[in-house]
């Protein structure tokens, strides 16, 4: 009897595009794609220049004993791992996409590299064995966090990104410097010009149906599908001071140093933020 394909009971108009979920992001970020262009990036990029500028600034130098640092949205190791190729120890990375701290674990065992890595949500630290406060393996306050290369934009709804500064502040020790990247609505202007068309298209209900707050992004390239939220710098300064955090200092990245062209094809413009923790 032949093999037959039945139509599907839903089978006839497209279904509509839904609106990005976190866990859509995740499933993103453990595509095949995601997962081989960030892996390549942390075994053969390193960091960029102007992330080394920052560290220097959050970080001690030399590096120093009892100092605990956490990566979150650590992704493939990039950021971790090279900090302990410079002599930084007691490094906890975390990542919510599982095939990404896999490669994190196997790149640190490859460079010999004894960094603690976690499969954890920073929206949800609260509720895991690791991070929960009062958990017994609960590590104590970290001296320093950092959420580099936009991961924290990243997360759907400013809501969320919220709850993912308050937890970061719960694990760290008053005064310790948060240090992230964003993109800047407003850096350039075709940037901005480009944005006025979307407030546009927001204003008539025209948006892309998968977005969900303005300043978001959906886009599909070489390393797969990506979401991506857009603040510009009044949102971010709002949302720190919301959830425990002082900013102290924030810059564009051409600000800093100009990147090789290796970093400018992985990575576009962006504003590096230092605040610290109430
Ligand atoms: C652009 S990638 C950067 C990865 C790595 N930091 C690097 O620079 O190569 C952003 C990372 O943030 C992670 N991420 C996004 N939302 C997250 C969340 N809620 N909790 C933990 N990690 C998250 C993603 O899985 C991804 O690995």
């Amino acid at each position: 009897m032949p093999f037959v394909v039945k139509p599907s009971a839903s089978s006839g108009a497209p279904a509509a595009p839904r609106p990005v979920t976190a866990a859509q992001v995740r499933r993103d970020f453990n595509d095949l794609r995601a997962v081989v262009h960030y892996t390549k990036a942390a075994h053969e990029l390193g960091l960029w220049a102007s992330e080394r500028i920052m560290l220097e600034r959050v970080l001690p130098s030399p590096p120093a004993a009892g100092f605990p640092i956490l990566e979150a949205g650590c992704g493939a190791g990039r950021v971790s791992v090279a900090l302990h190729g410079l002599g930084y120890r007691r490094l906890t990375g975390f990542d919510f996409a599982r095939e990404l701290v896999d490669q994190a674990v196997f790149l640190a065992a490859e460079r010999r590299a004894e960094i603690t890595f976690h499969h954890a949500d920073a929206t949800r630290l609260d509720t895991h064995p690791a991070f929960a406060r009062g958990a017994p393996a609960s590590p104590p306050p970290f001296s320093a966090c950092l959420f580099l290369f936009n991961g924290l934009m990243q997360i759907p709804l400013r809501r969320n990104r919220r709850r993912a500064l308050r937890q970061l502040a719960a694990v760290c020790r008053p005064g310790a410097p948060l240090l992230f990247t964003t993109h800047d609505r407003d850096h350039s202007p075709a940037e901005r010009a480009s944005w006025r068309l979307e407030a546009r298209r927001w204003a008539a209900g025209k948006q892309d149906p998968r977005l969900r707050e303005f300043g978001d992004r959906r886009f599909e390239d070489h390393c797969g599908d990506t979401f991506m939220h857009l603040p510009d710098r009044a949102e971010i300064l709002a949302d720190l001071a919301a959830t425990g955090w002082t900013r102290q200092e924030d810059h564009l990245r051409r600000e800093l140093t100009k990147e090789s062209a290796a970093v400018r094809a992985f990575s576009d413009e962006c504003r590096f933020w230092v605040a610290r923790r109430a």
